[in-house]
């Protein structure tokens, strides 16, 4: 297409028609001006491409439904994200889908968001850095991707209505920076707003994020569309930045976006940035466009080994591997009916779905018990005493738990953190056997375990997608020696969650207030006990971890290091020290200790996955730069580093730091305070410049006072020093014998200095 020829050949009417969805998964196509259409589905985790628009939500093509982004994010594995990417890539263009609507890369404020199990983490470091490795995938077979849900959607209850209320410093620390890191590292064709407001303005309407952020601060130029039906009013959204509405409007943006330009509302070089955007996304998948064959049952074993990878093994009292020769009872209607993936628009038509009771044959002698069943709160005594019954004949027991499909989905949150009550009374019934008890989990976010003190293993295997009932037996019996770790905290409870007490919001506005502590971030720092930690899992091998190494440019850091010219390398050792294979996820995180900020007390930034023999060493490597100390910086609108010391913290999870060392960084300049009469003195002895502007004013004042030449700043008794640093300077006149001249005079004087620097 010659999209510049195009642009201007087109009618207002065909430019008004082309920014939106022409049916629910279709844009473009104007004959007579050679714009074919193109196709988009859902997403993320399968291919949810509906033939018509009537189709129901669940009808949908056969497709391969992978495990969910909840489960694959355990795995830690950027290359692993890469091939789940490719194939669905090449699914896309067998089936002609130009877009993938996903990754869903929104942040795990609270567990009881209904749509967890989409998210990737609590962490955007994670999430950024997970979702590029997808995006690569898909894109590398010339398919696009749609980067959602751009910004700030944590929760399900109204979720087309509410607003996301916090300071900048959250927003981009949190709930900006996976988006932000996703864009740079991967380029995703599309992203789609989101439906709900963010300090009070739609995120389809929000200037600021679609434009002056997104566009102008980190460079993208590919296409924004809205979430379905996320649009309000369609011409501040084109103001905004937002390219294309989907689906359309039945023809009733069009006809006022016509008027908007008529009559001047609208500039129609904002239309026509919109207009070419959907032009360019449609040329991009046309001229690249190729036959492709959906090969199922290949991509059925990538989901079977997308959750081999990924399946963490939270508890392990010398019970697990299973071996071939021992009785087992298997009890729980997931066992048979395995929940593996979640409701709403990600929700695939699976290909092939494995339970472990159908393949459980091959592995060892086992019976079977419903005992609850999958999709309820149900057991009758009879279930209960079937499931008692089995378990007394059996070597160990194996619980197939987890949450009944109704229990979360996309459109409404959970209620509470606990699986259904008939499934804790079960295994409190086993448990009094005195046999070994193991639970297999199958729920998109953290569930409260009140057995977790008395069972012998748990297993986590999320919503696993289609092959989840295969991969959690090979790690039952060993065939799979398990090795995803916890992209999210396990609290103890739902009250522990530290956006408990404002989760939800009121009056439909949802304030932050947790700010920054976001999981980890918040027990970490309040040294607060949880169920399991953050990046935490086992194996059925050891890791011993050594030989960490701080570098610049090759040599060891000695002295200060310029962050914001060097990067640092960082490399640590690790030795499988057990007697099986297996793959050991290598977390750092940094704690900054210059006191600059109000900080979590560690964050992550850089993780690894290695693969290594019993008796094997191997390397892991990281390279940090400035953003890996930096904090965003609201008085100067922008990421801050503080000059001082760091702590480098090697992890087996976020509560197992096993090496750490201390660096020192030149960091940026310090930040000087705004200079008036009410500046405090603390503030101005904070920074070198300022200070010693007081100090010299404090010591001709203090020589004046005391007659004597002799006498310095620090003769000063402490405590009227400590006191002295919350006076605004103004107090001077008040409390000491200075006039306000005098006072004005210093001002004139620290006033200048600050300029001096400034220009
Ligand atoms: C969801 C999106 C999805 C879209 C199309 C919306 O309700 O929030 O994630 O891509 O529907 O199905």
């Amino acid at each position: 297409m010659d999209i510049d020829k195009i642009m201007k050949e087109l009618t207002l009417a065909e430019k008004a028609y082309l920014v939106s969805g022409n049916s629910s998964w279709t844009v473009g196509r104007i004959e007579g001006a050679g714009i074919p259409e193109i196709f988009v589905s859902d997403g993320p985790y399968g291919l949810r491409k509906q033939d018509t628009d009537t189709a129901e939500i669940y009808d949908s093509i056969d497709a391969v439904a992978f495990p969910t982004s909840a489960a694959t994010a355990s795995s830690f594995d950027k290359d692993l994200m890469f091939e789940i990417g490719t194939a669905l890539g090449k699914e896309c263009q067998a089936e002609d889908v130009a877009v993938i609507l996903g990754p869903a890369v929104n942040i795990k404020r609270s567990p009881l968001c209904g749509r967890n199990f989409e998210y990737i983490s609590e962490d955007p470091y994670v999430a950024g850095e997970m979702s590029a490795a997808l995006i690569n995938g898909v894109q590398s077979q010339d398919v696009g991707t749609s980067l959602k849900h751009f910004a700030a959607n944590n929760q399900e209850t109204e979720r087309m209505y509410a607003s996301s209320d916090m300071d900048e410093r959250t927003l981009r620390e949190i709930y900006l920076a996976g988006f932000e890191t996703a864009v740079k590292k991967s380029d995703p064709w599309t992203l789609m707003c989101s439906y709900n407001r963010i300090n009070g303005t739609y995120a389809s309407e929000n200037k600021w994020l679609l434009t002056d952020v997104l566009r102008d601060e980190w460079g993208y130029d590919g296409l924004v569309m809205s979430d379905w039906g996320a649009v309000s009013d369609r011409i501040k959204g084109i103001a905004a930045g937002l390219d294309l509405e989907m689906p359309g409007s039945g023809g009733v943006n069009d006809a006022r976006i016509v008027e908007a330009v008529e009559t001047g509302k609208l500039a129609e070089e904002d239309l026509d940035k919109a207009v070419r955007n959907v032009l360019n996304l449609i040329e991009k998948y046309h001229s690249k466009k190729r036959e492709e064959v959906f090969d199922r049952d290949k991509d059925h074993e990538i989901a079977v080994h997308a959750e081999e990878e990924s399946i963490v093994l939270l508890k392990n009292e010398d019970v697990l591997p299973i071996k071939a020769d021992e009785k087992i009872a298997i009890i729980g209607g997931f066992a048979d009916n395995p929940r593996f993936q979640g409701g709403g628009s990600s929700h695939i038509n699976a290909h092939n779905i494995v339970s472990a009771v159908s393949v459980a044959d091959s592995f060892g002698s086992f019976t079977y018990t419903e005992g609850f069943p999958y999709d309820g709160d149900r057991m009758s005594d009879e279930m209960k005493q079937q499931a008692v019954e089995a378990a007394k004949n059996a070597d160990k027991v194996v619980v197939f738990a987890g949450l009944p499909d109704a229990y979360e989905s996309e459109a409404y949150d959970r209620s509470h953190m606990r699986l259904p009550e008939c499934q804790n009374i079960l295994i409190d019934e086993l448990l009094k056997l005195s046999k070994p008890v193991i639970i297999v989990l199958h729920n998109g976010s953290p569930v409260e375990m009140p057995w977790a003190e008395y069972v012998d293993g748990i297993v986590e295997a999320y919503l696993g997608g289609e092959g989840v009932g295969e991969a959690v037996m090979k790690v039952l019996y060993g065939k799979v020696n398990p090795s995803g770790k916890l992209a999210e905290s396990f609290p103890k409870k739902v009250e522990d969650n530290p956006s408990y007490l404002s989760y939800l919001g009121q009056n439909h506005r949802c304030n932050y207030s947790e700010g920054i502590f976001v999981g980890y971030r918040y027990y970490d720092t309040k040294k607060m006990d949880v169920l399991f930690p953050f990046g935490f899992g086992l194996s059925y091998t050891t890791f011993n971890y050594s030989n960490l190494k701080v570098s610049v440019g090759g040599s060891a850091v000695s002295g200060a290091v310029d962050i914001n010219a060097d990067k640092i390398a960082v490399s640590v050792d690790v030795t499988n020290t057990g007697n099986m294979a297996g793959k050991e996820i290598v977390q750092l995180y940094i704690s900054d200790k210059t006191k600059a900020a109000i900080r979590p007390v560690h964050e992550l930034k850089g993780f690894e996955k290695i693969a290594l023999n019993p008796g094997e060493t191997g390397t892991v490597s990281f390279e940090l730069d400035k953003r890996s100390f930096a904090w965003f910086n609201e008085a100067i609108s922008d990421w801050y580093a503080a000059g001082g010391e760091y702590v480098i913290e090697i992890g087996k999870s976020s509560r197992d730091i096993v090496l750490t060392e201390t660096i020192e960084v030149k960091g940026d300049a310090p930040v000087l305070p705004v200079i008036d009469m009410d500046v405090q003195i603390g503030d101005l002895l904070k920074n070198d410049i300022t200070k010693n502007v007081v100090l010299r004013v404090m010591k001709e004042e203090i020589q004046k006072f005391s007659g004597s030449d002799g006498l310095e700043v620090t003769d000063m008794d402490p405590m009227t020093y400590a006191m002295l640093q919350y006076l605004p300077i103004r107090t001077l006149r008040s409390f000491t014998h200075m006039t306000n001249e005098r006072v004005e005079s210093i001002v004139a004087a620290l006033k200048e200095e600050v300029e001096k620097v400034s220009r």
